[in-house]
Protein backbone atom coordinates (compact mmCIF):
# COMPACT_ATOMS: atom_id res chain seq x y z
CA UNK A 1 0.00 0.00 0.00
CA UNK A 2 0.68 3.52 -0.75
CA UNK A 3 1.97 4.99 2.77
CA UNK A 4 1.69 8.46 2.64
CA UNK A 5 -2.34 7.54 1.86
CA UNK A 6 -2.38 4.73 4.77
CA UNK A 7 0.13 7.90 6.99
CA UNK A 8 -2.63 11.04 5.76
CA UNK A 9 -5.96 9.11 5.85
CA UNK A 10 -6.83 11.28 2.48
CA UNK A 11 -8.26 9.75 -0.63
CA UNK A 12 -4.92 10.67 -2.67
CA UNK A 13 -1.67 11.46 -2.09
CA UNK A 14 -1.70 15.05 -2.67
CA UNK A 15 -0.79 17.66 0.00
CA UNK A 16 -0.91 21.43 -0.11
CA UNK A 17 1.92 23.59 1.18
CA UNK A 18 1.99 25.00 4.34
CA UNK A 19 2.08 28.51 2.89
CA UNK A 20 2.37 31.42 6.26
CA UNK A 21 -1.17 33.31 6.25
CA UNK A 22 -2.40 31.51 3.15
CA UNK A 23 -2.92 27.84 4.23
CA UNK A 24 -5.63 28.37 6.21
CA UNK A 25 -9.24 26.75 6.59
CA UNK A 26 -10.72 28.08 3.09
CA UNK A 27 -8.00 26.98 1.36
CA UNK A 28 -7.26 23.44 3.10
CA UNK A 29 -10.89 22.17 3.45
CA UNK A 30 -11.28 22.43 -0.29
CA UNK A 31 -8.10 20.32 -0.78
CA UNK A 32 -9.82 18.14 1.80
CA UNK A 33 -12.95 17.82 0.15
CA UNK A 34 -11.24 17.28 -3.09
CA UNK A 35 -9.37 14.25 -1.87
CA UNK A 36 -6.07 15.67 -0.91
CA UNK A 37 -4.53 16.67 2.92
CA UNK A 38 -4.87 20.30 3.84
CA UNK A 39 -2.46 22.20 5.91
CA UNK A 40 -2.75 24.44 8.14
CA UNK A 41 0.67 26.80 8.44
CA UNK A 42 1.72 27.81 11.81
CA UNK A 43 4.95 29.92 10.24
CA UNK A 44 3.09 33.15 10.53
CA UNK A 45 3.29 33.38 14.03
CA UNK A 46 -0.45 34.49 14.21
CA UNK A 47 -0.48 31.42 16.93
CA UNK A 48 -4.10 32.33 17.90
CA UNK A 49 -5.26 32.65 14.76
CA UNK A 50 -3.92 29.31 13.10
CA UNK A 51 -5.36 27.35 16.58
CA UNK A 52 -8.78 28.99 15.84
CA UNK A 53 -8.16 27.87 11.89
CA UNK A 54 -7.43 24.23 13.32
CA UNK A 55 -10.78 24.45 15.30
CA UNK A 56 -12.42 25.96 11.83
CA UNK A 57 -11.10 23.04 10.11
CA UNK A 58 -12.96 20.52 12.48
CA UNK A 59 -16.14 22.02 11.50
CA UNK A 60 -15.29 22.17 7.96
CA UNK A 61 -14.27 18.88 6.85
CA UNK A 62 -15.40 15.62 8.40
CA UNK A 63 -11.60 14.38 6.47
CA UNK A 64 -8.19 14.55 8.18
CA UNK A 65 -5.91 17.04 8.19
CA UNK A 66 -2.02 17.95 8.93
CA UNK A 67 -0.74 21.04 10.46
CA UNK A 68 2.91 22.41 10.46
CA UNK A 69 4.97 23.23 12.87
CA UNK A 70 8.42 25.70 12.01
CA UNK A 71 9.95 24.67 14.96
CA UNK A 72 12.84 27.15 14.91
CA UNK A 73 9.91 29.65 14.63
CA UNK A 74 8.04 28.32 17.71
CA UNK A 75 8.17 30.66 20.69
CA UNK A 76 7.04 27.59 22.95
CA UNK A 77 5.33 24.10 23.25
CA UNK A 78 1.98 25.64 23.04
CA UNK A 79 1.47 24.87 19.64
CA UNK A 80 2.51 21.23 19.93
CA UNK A 81 0.28 20.58 23.24
CA UNK A 82 -2.87 22.56 20.72
CA UNK A 83 -2.37 19.58 18.34
CA UNK A 84 -2.09 16.82 20.57
CA UNK A 85 -4.94 18.07 22.61
CA UNK A 86 -7.32 18.91 19.38
CA UNK A 87 -6.77 15.35 18.47
CA UNK A 88 -4.93 16.28 14.82
CA UNK A 89 -3.43 12.70 12.89
CA UNK A 90 -0.67 14.67 11.05
CA UNK A 91 2.37 16.98 11.21
CA UNK A 92 5.08 18.21 9.29
CA UNK A 93 7.59 19.64 10.91
CA UNK A 94 10.58 22.16 9.65
CA UNK A 95 13.09 24.61 10.04
CA UNK A 96 14.75 22.78 12.70
CA UNK A 97 15.52 19.92 14.53
CA UNK A 98 12.70 17.19 14.73
CA UNK A 99 13.82 15.46 17.52
CA UNK A 100 12.72 17.93 19.74
CA UNK A 101 9.18 16.84 19.29
CA UNK A 102 9.03 13.95 17.73
CA UNK A 103 8.23 11.82 20.52
CA UNK A 104 5.62 13.70 22.24
CA UNK A 105 4.33 14.05 18.82
CA UNK A 106 4.48 10.16 17.97
CA UNK A 107 3.36 9.33 21.94
CA UNK A 108 -0.10 11.51 21.12
CA UNK A 109 -0.46 8.99 18.06
CA UNK A 110 0.63 11.82 15.43
CA UNK A 111 2.40 10.98 12.49
CA UNK A 112 5.24 13.54 11.84
CA UNK A 113 6.86 14.05 8.68
CA UNK A 114 9.91 16.40 8.72
CA UNK A 115 10.66 18.79 5.79
CA UNK A 116 14.12 18.55 4.27
CA UNK A 117 16.24 19.96 1.23
CA UNK A 118 19.56 17.56 1.31
CA UNK A 119 20.30 14.09 1.92
CA UNK A 120 22.12 15.33 5.52
CA UNK A 121 19.00 16.47 6.89
CA UNK A 122 17.09 13.45 5.08
CA UNK A 123 19.39 11.20 7.34
CA UNK A 124 19.33 13.30 10.68
CA UNK A 125 15.58 13.30 10.36
CA UNK A 126 15.70 9.59 9.98
CA UNK A 127 17.62 9.28 13.25
CA UNK A 128 15.23 11.37 14.85
CA UNK A 129 12.63 9.24 14.52
CA UNK A 130 9.88 10.82 11.80
CA UNK A 131 7.65 8.77 10.03
CA UNK A 132 8.15 10.45 6.87
CA UNK A 133 10.05 12.98 4.63
CA UNK A 134 8.79 16.34 2.61
CA UNK A 135 11.59 16.36 -0.36
CA UNK A 136 12.16 20.08 -1.41
CA UNK A 137 14.14 20.52 -3.81
CA UNK A 138 15.11 24.05 -5.02
CA UNK A 139 12.14 24.43 -7.73
CA UNK A 140 9.67 25.09 -5.44
CA UNK A 141 8.63 28.33 -3.72
CA UNK A 142 9.17 30.19 -0.21
CA UNK A 143 12.22 29.54 2.09
CA UNK A 144 14.43 27.51 0.21
CA UNK A 145 18.24 26.04 1.27
CA UNK A 146 21.50 28.01 -0.10
CA UNK A 147 22.38 24.42 -1.71
CA UNK A 148 20.54 24.00 -4.78
CA UNK A 149 19.64 20.44 -5.45
CA UNK A 150 16.66 19.61 -8.08
CA UNK A 151 14.11 17.80 -6.73
CA UNK A 152 14.47 14.48 -8.73
CA UNK A 153 18.10 14.29 -8.06
CA UNK A 154 17.31 14.72 -4.08
CA UNK A 155 14.67 11.91 -4.00
CA UNK A 156 16.97 9.46 -5.79
CA UNK A 157 19.82 10.11 -3.28
CA UNK A 158 17.48 10.07 -0.53
CA UNK A 159 16.01 6.69 -1.59
CA UNK A 160 19.68 5.29 -2.25
CA UNK A 161 19.74 5.66 1.87
CA UNK A 162 16.79 5.76 3.60
CA UNK A 163 13.92 3.40 3.23
CA UNK A 164 11.29 6.14 4.63
CA UNK A 165 8.01 7.45 2.66
CA UNK A 166 8.41 10.87 0.65
CA UNK A 167 6.29 13.25 -0.34
CA UNK A 168 7.73 15.09 -3.18
CA UNK A 169 7.38 19.34 -3.31
CA UNK A 170 9.14 21.91 -5.63
CA UNK A 171 7.82 22.53 -9.40
CA UNK A 172 5.13 19.93 -9.49
CA UNK A 173 1.83 21.06 -10.63
CA UNK A 174 -0.31 18.02 -13.11
CA UNK A 175 0.07 14.49 -13.31
CA UNK A 176 3.24 13.96 -15.46
CA UNK A 177 5.31 15.45 -12.52
CA UNK A 178 3.10 13.31 -10.33
CA UNK A 179 4.34 10.33 -12.62
CA UNK A 180 8.04 11.46 -12.51
CA UNK A 181 8.76 12.03 -9.06
CA UNK A 182 6.50 8.34 -8.21
CA UNK A 183 9.00 7.03 -11.15
CA UNK A 184 12.04 8.24 -8.81
CA UNK A 185 10.11 6.79 -5.72
CA UNK A 186 8.24 9.61 -3.64
CA UNK A 187 5.00 8.22 -2.83
CA UNK A 188 3.54 11.65 -2.58
CA UNK A 189 3.68 15.32 -3.78
CA UNK A 190 3.25 18.79 -1.94
CA UNK A 191 2.22 21.60 -3.85
CA UNK A 192 2.57 25.61 -2.80
CA UNK A 193 2.31 27.62 -6.24
CA UNK A 194 -0.10 25.61 -7.57
CA UNK A 195 -2.80 25.63 -4.81
CA UNK A 196 -1.59 29.64 -4.04
CA UNK A 197 -2.87 30.61 -7.75
CA UNK A 198 -6.11 28.40 -7.24
CA UNK A 199 -9.76 29.40 -7.32
CA UNK A 200 -10.11 29.13 -2.91
CA UNK A 201 -7.29 30.21 -2.24
CA UNK A 202 -7.40 33.72 -0.57
CA UNK A 203 -4.70 35.56 -2.30
CA UNK A 204 -5.26 38.70 -4.06
CA UNK A 205 -6.08 37.94 -7.97
CA UNK A 206 -2.91 40.15 -8.68
CA UNK A 207 -1.05 37.59 -7.22
CA UNK A 208 -2.57 34.68 -9.28
CA UNK A 209 -2.37 36.67 -12.67
CA UNK A 210 1.51 37.23 -12.25
CA UNK A 211 1.75 33.40 -11.60
CA UNK A 212 0.12 32.63 -14.67
CA UNK A 213 1.70 35.51 -16.40
CA UNK A 214 5.08 34.36 -15.43
CA UNK A 215 7.52 31.60 -17.39
CA UNK A 216 9.48 28.95 -16.51
CA UNK A 217 12.37 31.42 -15.15
CA UNK A 218 10.33 34.28 -13.74
CA UNK A 219 11.63 33.12 -10.50
CA UNK A 220 14.67 34.49 -8.36
CA UNK A 221 16.78 32.36 -5.77
CA UNK A 222 17.66 35.38 -3.17
CA UNK A 223 20.02 36.24 -0.72
CA UNK A 224 21.75 33.24 -1.02
CA UNK A 225 25.20 34.76 0.97
CA UNK A 226 22.78 35.25 3.66
CA UNK A 227 19.43 34.14 5.77
CA UNK A 228 16.38 33.63 4.73
CA UNK A 229 17.01 32.69 0.99
CA UNK A 230 13.68 32.45 -0.74
CA UNK A 231 12.30 31.69 -4.61
CA UNK A 232 10.46 34.44 -5.09
CA UNK A 233 8.66 35.86 -8.60
CA UNK A 234 10.26 38.29 -10.84
CA UNK A 235 9.48 42.28 -9.76
CA UNK A 236 10.90 45.31 -9.46
CA UNK A 237 11.41 45.06 -6.21
CA UNK A 238 13.19 41.05 -6.12
CA UNK A 239 15.32 42.35 -9.62
CA UNK A 240 17.02 44.83 -6.80
CA UNK A 241 17.17 42.41 -4.24
CA UNK A 242 19.00 40.39 -6.78
CA UNK A 243 21.00 42.96 -7.82
CA UNK A 244 22.48 44.19 -4.28
CA UNK A 245 22.66 40.63 -3.60
CA UNK A 246 21.33 40.46 -0.09
CA UNK A 247 17.78 40.91 1.25
CA UNK A 248 17.40 41.25 4.92
CA UNK A 249 13.94 40.35 7.08
CA UNK A 250 12.33 43.74 7.09
CA UNK A 251 11.85 43.26 3.09
CA UNK A 252 9.47 40.56 4.09
CA UNK A 253 7.11 42.05 6.84
CA UNK A 254 4.30 43.76 4.24
CA UNK A 255 4.02 40.24 2.71
CA UNK A 256 0.29 40.57 3.86
CA UNK A 257 -0.24 43.83 1.59
CA UNK A 258 0.71 41.65 -1.76
CA UNK A 259 -1.22 38.34 -0.28
CA UNK A 260 -4.56 39.92 0.21
CA UNK A 261 -3.68 44.07 -1.00
CA UNK A 262 -2.58 42.87 -4.41
CA UNK A 263 0.46 45.24 -4.15
CA UNK A 264 3.16 43.07 -6.15
CA UNK A 265 5.72 45.39 -5.08
CA UNK A 266 5.16 45.26 -1.15
CA UNK A 267 7.55 42.59 -0.56
CA UNK A 268 9.03 39.34 -2.54
CA UNK A 269 5.95 37.32 -4.26
CA UNK A 270 7.19 33.82 -2.72
CA UNK A 271 6.54 31.43 -5.63
CA UNK A 272 8.05 28.73 -7.06
CA UNK A 273 9.31 27.46 -11.01
CA UNK A 274 6.01 26.18 -11.23
CA UNK A 275 4.63 29.22 -12.02
CA UNK A 276 5.84 28.93 -15.38
CA UNK A 277 3.78 25.70 -15.60
CA UNK A 278 0.35 27.56 -14.78
CA UNK A 279 -1.99 29.16 -17.50
CA UNK A 280 -5.10 29.42 -15.76
CA UNK A 281 -6.80 30.00 -12.17
CA UNK A 282 -8.71 26.39 -11.76
CA UNK A 283 -10.96 25.24 -8.62
CA UNK A 284 -9.02 22.72 -6.33
CA UNK A 285 -11.19 19.94 -7.06
CA UNK A 286 -10.69 20.94 -10.80
CA UNK A 287 -6.83 20.31 -9.92
CA UNK A 288 -6.81 17.42 -7.61
CA UNK A 289 -9.41 15.68 -10.18
CA UNK A 290 -7.28 16.80 -13.55
CA UNK A 291 -3.66 15.44 -11.33
CA UNK A 292 -4.75 12.09 -10.48
CA UNK A 293 -6.43 11.28 -14.32
CA UNK A 294 -3.24 12.21 -15.99
CA UNK A 295 -1.41 10.21 -13.06
CA UNK A 296 -3.14 7.09 -13.97
CA UNK A 297 -3.18 7.56 -17.60
CA UNK A 298 0.28 8.38 -17.76
CA UNK A 299 0.86 4.92 -15.55
CA UNK A 300 -0.67 3.35 -18.00
CA UNK A 301 0.87 4.70 -21.01
CA UNK A 302 4.68 3.34 -19.02
CA UNK A 303 3.40 0.34 -18.34
CA UNK A 304 3.35 -0.55 -21.84
CA UNK A 305 6.85 0.34 -22.49
CA UNK A 306 9.65 -2.37 -23.19
CA UNK A 307 12.54 -2.01 -24.08
C1 LIG B 1 3.51 31.75 -1.57
C2 LIG B 1 4.29 30.68 -0.86
C3 LIG B 1 4.47 30.78 0.51
C4 LIG B 1 5.17 29.79 1.19
N1 LIG B 1 5.28 29.89 2.55
C5 LIG B 1 5.81 28.86 3.25
C6 LIG B 1 5.79 28.85 4.67
O1 LIG B 1 5.30 29.79 5.29
N2 LIG B 1 6.30 27.78 5.32
C7 LIG B 1 6.83 26.71 4.63
O2 LIG B 1 7.27 25.73 5.25
N3 LIG B 1 6.89 26.69 3.28
C8 LIG B 1 6.39 27.72 2.57
N4 LIG B 1 6.37 27.67 1.20
C9 LIG B 1 6.97 26.51 0.51
C10 LIG B 1 5.92 25.41 0.31
O3 LIG B 1 5.64 24.83 1.54
C11 LIG B 1 6.34 24.30 -0.68
O4 LIG B 1 7.43 23.60 -0.20
C12 LIG B 1 6.65 24.80 -2.06
O5 LIG B 1 5.67 25.72 -2.44
C13 LIG B 1 6.70 23.66 -3.06
O6 LIG B 1 7.05 24.10 -4.33
P1 LIG B 1 5.99 24.61 -5.43
O7 LIG B 1 5.66 25.98 -5.02
O8 LIG B 1 6.72 24.52 -6.72
O9 LIG B 1 4.80 23.71 -5.37
C14 LIG B 1 5.72 28.68 0.49
C15 LIG B 1 5.54 28.61 -0.89
C16 LIG B 1 4.83 29.58 -1.58
C17 LIG B 1 4.64 29.45 -3.06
Amino acid sequence: MNRVIKHTGSKYPIIQAPMGWIARSQLASAVCAAGGMGIIETSSGEIDNCKKEIEIMSELTTKPFGVNLPLLFLKDDSMVKFCVKSGVRFVTTSAGDPTKYVKTLKDAGITVYHVVPSLDGAIKAANAGVDGLVVEGTEGGGFKSPVEVGLLVLIQSIKQNIDLPIIAAGGIVDGAGMAAVFAAGAEGIQMGTRFVSSLESPVHNNFKNKIIDSSIDGTYILNKKSKPVIRALKTNLTRDIDEKGHMDMTSLFNIKELYFGGDMEAAPALSGQSAGLINEIKSVKEIIDEIINDFNSKCVSMGNLKF
